[in-house]
């Protein structure tokens, strides 16, 4: 196969972790005979640097040419003055709107290698294997939004949050769709109790999946409920359904069930079908920031990007194999004990960014030589 696809750095450690995510699909080109073309573009504060905008008009091209994009992250403290009218964030958040990219996958698995890693007791941790489905392109981040003053002569802002039946049903529909595959267990995450597009959200995903999917099992919960539940009972969790900032909270949350932040892969994903493979044109990032706390020092998991890239092998390029080729190349990596120092016990070496990086290529590379 030939597959066009876009890196987007970014800021931060997104450059030192695409490096490892490019290396790795360069190592599934060779096992498997594929060619991956892949094309740099800009995105976020570099991009605020160069040209004065978040999202230049040239990478949105490039991401539109391409079967995936494969993107770092933005952000970082030299663009983090609150009252900037550019902010890298807006590249992202421009990209997923601009691109239809309706649909966050997030799954959060637990390599048993990585139960001390995490701050739960092993107990809590047995069993967890959950799939965030967040809704990524309205609600909150995409409302109106403004700043005023106030009749004493002080200063208001405003978000607004808006969701329309049609937005809710496609995320749900999608999360269904997964949960069928699963476990077939819905849970869908609101604050029904208190905002009024929770209660439209409640109301059209009740009828939903009466309607379409009475063989899937579904639970509504609070969102604060939500927050305890995943580290009381992370187990009882199947397919999570919920919107734009509820799922970016909670994700960070379920990060720690499986290690580290660094751990956490995530696909965006638009309508089925998109890109004339039969597949779906779609971004891939992990749902980490730029940590600007360990940027530029060669220490960042990996991990979580090389996992994107095997989202975007599965989904854009319809890449079983090759897919399930990344997943295991990592699962050896930890258990050969290359990892970095976000994951590795007190007096235990880490490895370095490239060096994670470098083994998990090797590992593919090395299945090729016994195959
Ligand atoms: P962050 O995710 O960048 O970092 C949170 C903590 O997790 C830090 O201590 C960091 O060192 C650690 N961490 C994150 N990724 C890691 C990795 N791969 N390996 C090891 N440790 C890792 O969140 P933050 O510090 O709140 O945000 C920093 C900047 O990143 C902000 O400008 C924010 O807007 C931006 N941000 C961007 C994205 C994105 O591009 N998708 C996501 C989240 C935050
Ligand atoms: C994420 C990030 C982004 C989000 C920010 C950087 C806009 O936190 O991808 O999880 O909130 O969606
Ligand atoms: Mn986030």
């Amino acid at each position: 196969m030939h597959a066009v696809i876009t890196a987007l750095p970014g800021d931060g450690i997104g450059p030192e972790v695409v490096a490892e995510g490019m290396r790795v699909l360069r190592a599934v080109g060779t096992r498997f005979g594929h060619t991956f073309e892949i094309r740099e573009a800009l995105i976020g504060g570099c991009a605020i640097d160069a040209t004065g905008t978040a999202l230049p008009d040239e990478t949105l091209h490039l991401c539109r040419e391409s079967d995936a994009v494969l993107l770092g992250a933005v952000g970082g403290p030299k663009w983090d003055n609150p009252e900037a009218p550019v902010r890298p964030e807006q590249g992202l958040l421009g990209i997923r709107k601009a691109l239809g990219l309706f649909a966050n996958l997030r799954p959060v698995t637990l390599h048993p290698r990585l139960i001390a890693a995490s701050p739960l007791r092993p107990e809590r941790l047995q069993g967890v294997d959950l799939l965030v489905v967040r809704e990524l392109t309205g609600g909150i981040y995409f409302g109106e939004k403004g700043r005023d003053t106030t009749m004493d002569g002080g200063e208001s802002a405003y978000d607004e949050c808006v969701y329309t039946s049609a937005e809710i049903e496609r995320i749900v529909r999608v999360a269904a769709t997964l949960a069928r595959n699963r476990r077939k267990k819905l849970t869908s995450v609101d604050k029904a109790n208190v905002l009024e597009t929770s209660r439209l959200w409640r109301s059209v995903t009740t009828r939903l999946m009466r309607a379409e999917f009475p063989d899937v099992q579904i639970e509504h919960m609070l969102v604060d409920a939500c927050a305890m539940h995943l580290i009381r009972r992370p187990m009882d969790f199947d397919v999570i359904v919920t919107e734009n900032m509820f799922g970016d909270i909670l994700t960070d949350e379920a990060s720690m069930l499986a290690g580290s932040m660094g751990m956490l892969p995530s696909a965006s994903l638009g309508a089925p079908g998109n890109n004339g493979r039969g597949t779906q044109m779609g971004l891939y990032e992990p749902i980490h920031g730029s940590a600007p706390d360990i940027a530029g020092k060669g220490i960042a998991n990996p991990l979580a990007t090389i996992l994107s890239v095997a989202l975007l092998l599965r989904h854009s390029l319809g890449l079983e194999d090759e897919a399930r080729a990344v997943e295991t190349a990592v699962w050896r990596t930890l258990e050969e004990g290359i990892i970095t120092g976000d994951i590795a016990m007190p007096g235990e070496r880490s490895a370095t960014t490239t060096e994670v990086g470098a083994a998990v290529a090797a590992w593919i590379e090395r299945e090729e030589a016994r195959s």
